[in-house]
């Protein structure tokens, strides 16, 4: 598919300030640091669309950016943030809850998982949680630039062994690096596929 036009439409400090759920909706979620708001950035060809930053904790807000006027993208706060205050932690959470679980029109969640790192407890549950919940999501491995490529096949395969001793089957997944591109034209194509099972 392709990307003719991708705006800003708006931030949302509260799940029912969100736009109205009128267009097909993907949104990406992982921990913080993890590369969501260059992933987006990366898919729509846009060095500065949405915000990043070394520094974990960035983005804040729900921010939706209206892909071709005819779906949105969705970038959320990271989750599991340590350094962040005990309070600051319940709210981000709240609003990320808030947000997964009302939202009528999210097609599928992009679980993003730092390719670098053995499987994680804190993302482990989130997908056990959403599972519970009933979004389809699925996973997509950043900064795959930093490895080789039997590195990347290890890690992918460690996280599917860490999952199979929960599901039963693993959801599809996408390797991607924001620096290289890499992963662009499968996440696209997916969305594409998705977006066809929306009905008006
Ligand atoms: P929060 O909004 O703080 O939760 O973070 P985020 O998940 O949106 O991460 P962000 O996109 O801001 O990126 C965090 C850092 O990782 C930045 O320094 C990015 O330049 C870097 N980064 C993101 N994606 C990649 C990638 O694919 N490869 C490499 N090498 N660095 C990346
Ligand atoms: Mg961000």
């Amino acid at each position: 598919m392709e990307i003719k036009s991708a705006e800003f439409h708006k931030s949302s400090a509260k799940a029912n300030q969100c736009p109205e759920p009128k267009k097909p909706e993907y949104a990406f979620i992982g921990r913080s640091n993890v590369g969501k708001s260059s992933l987006i950035n990366m898919l729509c060809d846009k060095k500065a669309l949405a915000k990043t930053s070394s520094t974990p904790g960035k983005t804040q807000l729900v921010n939706h950016f209206d892909i071709n006027e005819e779906w949105f993208l969705v970038d959320l706060p990271g989750y599991g943030y340590a350094k962040v205050s005990k309070t600051e932690r319940k709210a981000f959470q709240g609003l990320i809850d808030g947000y997964l679980r009302h939202r009528a029109n999210l097609m599928c969640l992009f679980v993003l998982i730092d390719i670098r790192h053995k499987p994680q407890k804190v993302d482990l549950d989130f997908m056990e949680k959403i599972g519970n919940w009933g979004i389809p999501f699925v996973i997509v491995f950043t900064k795959a630039d930093k490895l080789r490529d039997e590195q990347i096949q290890e890690s992918v395969h460690d996280y599917q062994a860490a999952l199979l001793e929960t599901w039963e089957e693993t959801p599809p997944y996408f390797i991607s690096s924001a620096t290289k591109s890499l992963g662009k034209d499968e996440i696209l194509t997916f969305i594409e596929e998705v977006n066809q099972s929306w009905e008006k």
